[in-house]
């Protein structure tokens, strides 16, 4: 089959979250079971310098806002990827410097609703053959709002292309105002609640639920979520009204890249069956340096990511203090994210500079070796569709402290009486959104590393998890080819 995977981002060539990882891994894992398949993405400045072998495939003229563009089609390659990568190049919407949604000081571009939707109709008129490269897809397979109207352009014409749309976090909707609209030059017909329209505004993530063939998000468990008013945004109406082509299907992990027995940036690598214990206590050696830490038999506790509130960032901040003074627990912590978070945790580390490492800022390499240098992984989010860092933790022997909520939920196992009885224990999940709830999952946690042989138990049940792509790949493919049943 020929998929065209549009999104705002691939790693390794841009990232700001797990969507960039998932841009990477599953078309990879579609190409090895011999699909054809390309992604498409704005050329931002970074990009460019980051890819080879570009050549010009084709031209568009694409309306923007109040204005055209002369769009360059650009196909290119990068050893990482095996696929062909098209850009959308136009370098007044897409060649500036820094992250692809904000400016340098976290505001959203202010022409994001241009960028976006100018992006979805070249997508639209790539898919379409109007640019002419030579290659035309079976399925377009979009990703969260920035490709949301997508499924929309491509509906305006005659075309057996299907479309599938992927929420990977339904709390980014890409809402803009009605004078937006009309400047993008979208059909007056859409401006209809059965269309784009959504409370007054216009969503481009509601034009990729109304518009796609099947919806898909990115585990079983946020499927369900998000046909409740709790955890719907405003979209459960929708969403339960369009069920019948909506499926949870579970993201993988590309465990070429992470995988403890390979990783470039660990300082030691183990497996399960290999140095697993003298390989995580390198690791920990290594990462406590990193941060100046004094080496240590203690529990050291990790985090990795976006700090926002989605993440629960802020039960993290409140559970230190405690931790440090009754426990003899260490922190090590990476992200970037809103202003109080990232402050907040300044003065902790602050505060305890002997119990507490903090990287503010975005770096693979210390990513990578928080999850094979820590004993845990701290993951107490209010939400989560997927999660890609609890999988990875699996991988490392880290075992997870999760909240119980969408694939968190799904990918890990709370360590209790009975699954530590019957071995199947590979993790730590609260349930409510609550300190003390998470406190006492640490305090838990602790517990069991205290005795080795448990622990061990624990480390190598979670180890033994397969979140290959292997299992969803083909789901995504059955996918792809079956018919919706009823609304289109
Ligand atoms: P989300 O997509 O909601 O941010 P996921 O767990 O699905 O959460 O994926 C997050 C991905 O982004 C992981 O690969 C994680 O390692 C990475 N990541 C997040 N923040 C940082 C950071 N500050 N530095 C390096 N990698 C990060
Ligand atoms: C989103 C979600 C995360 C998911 C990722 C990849 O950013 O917040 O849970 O793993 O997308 O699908």
């Amino acid at each position: 089959m020929k998929i065209l995977f549009a999104a705002s981002e691939v790693y390794p060539l841009i990232k700001t979250g797990g969507l960039g990882d998932v841009m990477h891994s599953l078309p990879s894992a579609l190409a090895e079971l011999g699909d054809d398949v390309r992604i498409v993405i704005p050329a931002y400045e970074s990009v460019i310098s980051k890819v080879e072998n570009i050549v010009d495939a084709g031209e568009m003229i694409v309306q923007g806002s109040g204005r055209m563009h002369q769009v360059r089609i650009l196909q290119a390659s990068h050893e990482s990827l095996n696929m062909p990568v098209m850009l959308i190049d136009i370098p007044v919407l897409y060649s500036r410097k820094g992250n692809p949604y904000v400016d340098e000081n976290g505001h959203n571009w202010v022409d994001n609703a241009e960028r976006f939707a100018v992006f979805s109709r070249c997508v639209a008129m790539l898919a379409t053959g109007q640019a002419d490269t030579g290659w035309k897809p079976d399925v377009v397979h979009c990703n969260d709002w920035q490709t949301g109207l997508v499924p929309a352009f491509l509906s305006q014409y005659e075309t057996d292309i299907k479309t599938v749309f992927t929420i990977h976090n339904l709390s980014y909707a890409g809402h803009f105002s009605y004078a937006t609209f009309e400047q993008l030059g979208l059909p007056a017909e859409w401006w209809s609640p059965d269309s784009v329209e959504f409370y007054g505004n216009f969503s481009m993530l509601k034009a990729g639920l109304i518009y796609s063939h099947w919806i898909t998000t990115v585990s079983p468990s946020y499927a369900d979520e998000i046909c409740t008013p709790d955890g719907g945004n405003g979209y459960d109406g929708i969403l339960n009204h369009l069920s019948y082509k909506l499926i949870g299907i579970l993201n993988g992990v590309d465990y070429k890249i992470w995988n403890p027995q390979t990783d470039e940036f660990i300082a030691r690598h183990y497996s399960l069956t290999h140095q697993r214990i003298v390989g995580k206590k390198e690791n920990k050696k290594s990462l406590l340096e990193h941060f100046d830490l004094p080496d240590t038999s203690a529990p050291v506790f990790g985090f990795v990511g976006r700090m926002v509130e989605q993440k629960g960032v802020d039960l993290i901040v409140s559970v230190i203090p405690h931790l440090i003074k009754h426990t003899d627990a260490m922190f090590v912590l990476l992200g970037t994210g809103q202003l109080e978070y990232q402050q907040q945790l300044q003065n902790l580390a602050k505060q305890y500079p002997e119990r507490m490492g903090l990287s503010i800022g975005y770096s693979e390499e210390i990513a990578h070796k928080i999850e094979a240098g820590a004993d845990a992984f701290l993951m107490p989010s209010r939400f989560e569709p997927c999660g890609l860092n609890q999988m990875y933790s699996l991988k490392y022997g880290t075992p997870p402290i999760v909240r119980y909520t969408g694939g968190l939920a799904d990918t890990v196992v709370d360590a209790n009486d009975e699954t530590i009885k019957n071995k199947t224990a590979t993790g730590f999940v609260f349930n409510k959104i609550d300190a003390d709830e998470l406190l006492q999952a640490i305090n838990r946690c602790i517990n069991v590393f205290k005795k080795e042989k448990l622990w061990g138990q624990v480390c190598r049940t979670a180890m033994q998890q397969d979140y290959s792509w292997t299992h969803s790949a083909h789901e995504y493919e059955k996918l792809y080819k079956k018919q919706t049943t009823s609304g289109l």
